[in-house]
């Protein structure tokens, strides 16, 4: 039987690595204007920890699509479909490198990183401040690219469901209705 629908494992994925990355980017950007103190270093860490999260459930989507394939696209203009490949491709490689990037810049300003205190990761690398202002900015950079990214992603998605009713949104929810094109 043709598969129209993200199995239950992905679309669970999926949505906890969306608000995963909604949250780190909030920290990220919220603890820059506490000052300097508990507080911030506390966000700092749940920012972290956060965002190895993100790294960690990426890594496991990517692991579990070897197992179950994408459903089948949806008909789809070739420019459309190519877009849509595109902007997943690139969500796939923000999920990826923001927190690698991240990790490193942690690394090289000589911070341990953990996750929730459950696990540790003790910097493998000397401390260098040169190295980890450009990874940082690099970090940073990605992070505004990827939020660009994901709300062109989510409003097509919005739109493809409301306006087009294609059934696109269902695909990725738990028991949403399918439209008879794609049921
Ligand atoms: C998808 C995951 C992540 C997103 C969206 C994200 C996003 C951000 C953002 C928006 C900032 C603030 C940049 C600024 O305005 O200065 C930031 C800072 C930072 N992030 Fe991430 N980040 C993620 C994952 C990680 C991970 C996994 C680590 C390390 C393990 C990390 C370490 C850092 C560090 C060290 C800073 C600089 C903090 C400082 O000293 O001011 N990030 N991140
Ligand atoms: C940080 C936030 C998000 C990230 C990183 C993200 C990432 C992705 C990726 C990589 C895919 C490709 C699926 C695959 O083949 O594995 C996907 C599919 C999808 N996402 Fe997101 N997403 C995010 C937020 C959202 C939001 C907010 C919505 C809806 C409002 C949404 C709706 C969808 C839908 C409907 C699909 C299936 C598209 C299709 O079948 O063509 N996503 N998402």
């Amino acid at each position: 039987m043709t598969q129209h629908r993200y199995d239950p494992f992905t679309q669970s994925l999926h949505w906890m690595t969306a608000l995963a990355v909604i949250a780190a980017y909030a920290i990220g950007i919220g603890r820059e204007a506490i000052p300097k103190g508990d507080l911030r270093s506390l966000l700092l860490g749940l920012h972290m920890s956060i965002g190895i999260l993100v790294l960690g459930l990426t890594m496991v989507r990517i692991g579990w699509r070897n197992f179950v394939p994408a459903p089948v696209p949806l008909p789809a203009t070739k420019c459309t479909a190519l877009a849509a490949k595109l902007v997943h491709l690139g969500l796939y490689a923000a999920m990826l490198a923001i927190p690698v990037l991240g990790l490193l810049a942690a690394w090289a300003k000589g911070r341990d990183v953990g996750l929730f205190g459950l696990l540790a990761f003790p910097s493998p690398i000397g401390q260098d401040k040169v190295l980890a202002k450009s990874l940082e900015g690099a970090h940073e950079v990605a992070a505004h690219a990827m939020m660009l990214l994901v709300g062109l992603h989510a409003a097509a998605a919005i739109a493809h469901q409301t306006i087009l009713k294609d059934g696109t949104l269902a695909r990725m929810l738990p028991g949403g209705r399918l439209t008879e094109t794609v049921r």
